[in-house]
């Protein structure tokens, strides 16, 4: 089977050892050969385990394959460079700002130490232009992560890029992994961002031909002119090519702004192993629904022809679209008709974590929050008390080692995707179990209960990953004591090298 022909990421690496890792990611992550069952062990800071990697944010032009468009990445390909690194290893990134405006990376669902958690206001000031900044971090756990800028709107630009934390005992067999980044795109195409949030702003309603019944009532605000996989539209796709009867691991990672994908590949079944990085009992099921911020892995032994792998823009009348090639013989057309879409979708309640990850033990404390509509100071979207008429969003007080329910109640008329920073929590079934994760859609009427154990210290941000809705104000925090540190403020000396 030909190895289609990638060029290597444009990224610049910085010393011998982050050369080696990342150049290995760079060439063979969608197309590895050989089953990654023996890895390198976990090694200290300094070995070889190690990555180093610069990441430059600017002004780019990147191809989407339908059109190329002006934005802002992290050089000239969409996804930024992918990060692959093995669970206890150090991670070292050093971001140099050459946008017009400051910007931080965010290091989706790692459970990292606060000062590199990228969060601009809590954790740093965002980086000026000029700038830069060193993040160096552990990263603790195995699984799908990604990073992505966290100023403003920039994350619905070309700011991010997919982290893989490999498992140095990694239970799962498979042959080949493919990652799968999914986005909706409008920057560069005859408006940006920033203009989509201005629009928000002045009439936060989601418009009434974007729904979804899976969604529970409105799917969003933005029909994109473009849904892509990899940073490819449908017209120009990616071409996935592995042998048939080949054992393969999908990485999928939601990477949009504003838009759940229905993902399915034609002709096959889904079994789903992990979520947010973690493992839970294999379910298997013909299609699943990714919120922004979400990741799944999941495991599909390929069947002998062309197969499309659809990520249908819930509730949009739109798609993203990629070839699933084993043989040869012509790719389905983007349009095609994929039944499995309408087949057996996953579940949230499906989902049990596997014992290895499961926290444990019961809370003592319970808090309610409310996710709104409206809201003081203008803004559109809240994260507070079960008060209605409190209406700020609020900071949720945790003692260190304390173990804390938090159930969200969405009292919107839109779905959310609630995502919280430096932890992860085990979503609650009634009847007990659920996956771990840290982001998780609450729908409309709906209450989502998770059990955290409060272990890393700190002021965490708590929002919906709809960077819309989040700049508009749904947008909470989790932090350690009774009072915030005073150095958690907007635009709190920043560190510049
Ligand atoms: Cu990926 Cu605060 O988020
Ligand atoms: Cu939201």
């Amino acid at each position: 089977m030909p190895v289609p022909s990638h060029p290597t990421r444009r990224s610049l690496l910085l010393g011998t050892a982050g050369t080696a890792a990342l150049l290995a990611a760079g060439t063979g992550t969608r197309f590895r050969p050989g089953a990654p069952a023996t890895l390198a062990p976990v090694s200290r800071a300094g070995s070889a385990a190690d990555v180093a990697v610069l990441l430059t944010a600017a002004p780019t032009t990147v191809d989407l394959g339908a059109r190329e468009v002006a934005t802002w990445g992290f050089g000239d390909r969409v996804p930024g460079p992918e990060i692959r690194v093995t669970a206890g290893a150090t991670v070292t990134a050093h971001l140099r700002n050459d946008l017009p405006q400051g910007t931080t990376v965010h290091w989706h669902g790692v459970r990292i130490d606060q000062r590199m958690d990228g969060a601009p206001g809590f954790s740093q000031a965002p980086v000026a232009p000029g700038g830069g900044f060193d993040y160096r971090f552990v990263v603790p756990d195995p699984g799908t992560y990604f990073y992505h800028s966290h100023v403003g709107t920039q994350l619905d630009r070309a700011l991010y890029g997919a982290l893989v934390v490999e498992d140095p005992a990694e239970p799962l067999s498979y042959d080949a992994e493919w990652t799968v980044v999914l986005d909706d795109w409008i920057d560069g195409t005859g408006t940006d961002p920033d203009a989509v949030l201005t629009e928000l702003r002045g009439n936060p309603r989601p418009p009434q031909n974007l729904r979804s019944t899976l969604l529970g009532g409105s799917a969003g605000h933005v029909a994109y002119p473009h849904y892509l996989i990899n940073g490819r539209a449908p017209e120009a796709p990616e071409v996935f090519e592995e042998a048939p009867g080949r054992r393969v691991r999908l990485r999928l990672i939601n990477a949009g702004a504003d838009t759940a994908f229905r993902v399915a590949l034609g002709g096959h079944r889904l079994t789903v192993t992990h979520t947010d990085g973690f493992p839970v009992l294999p379910v298997r099921v013909d299609t699943l629904l990714i919120g922004m911020g979400e990741r799944y892995d999941v495991l599909v032994t390929l069947d002998d022809g062309v197969f499309p792998l659809v990520a249908a823009a819930e509730g949009k009348n739109a798609r993203a679209f990629a070839v699933v090639r084993t043989s040869t013989g012509d790719a389905p057309p983007a349009s095609v008709v994929v039944p499995e879409l309408d087949r057996r979708v996953l579940d949230l309640a499906d989902l049990t974590a596997d014992p290895s990850v499961d926290p444990g033990d019961e809370p003592a404390r319970e808090v309610d929050l409310v996710l709104r509509t409206g809201g003081a100071r203008g803004t559109s979207w809240t994260i507070g008390t079960a008060d209605a008429s409190d209406d700020t969003s609020l900071r949720v007080a945790v003692a260190h080692g304390e173990r804390v329910r938090l159930s969200f109640t969405n009292d919107s008329r839109i779905w959310h995707p609630v995502h919280l920073h430096g932890h992860t929590f085990r979503v609650r079934r009634p009847g007990g179990g659920g996956p771990r994760k840290d982001t998780v859609v609450v729908r409309p009427r709906e209450t989502v209960t998770v059990d955290l154990l409060a272990d890393n210290p700190g002021e965490w941000m708590l929002h919906c990953h709809n960077v819309y809705h989040s700049e508009l104000g749904m947008m909470a925090t989790l932090g350690y004591g009774d009072t915030p540190p005073d150095t958690i403020m907007p635009g709190m000396a920043s560190e510049q090298h």
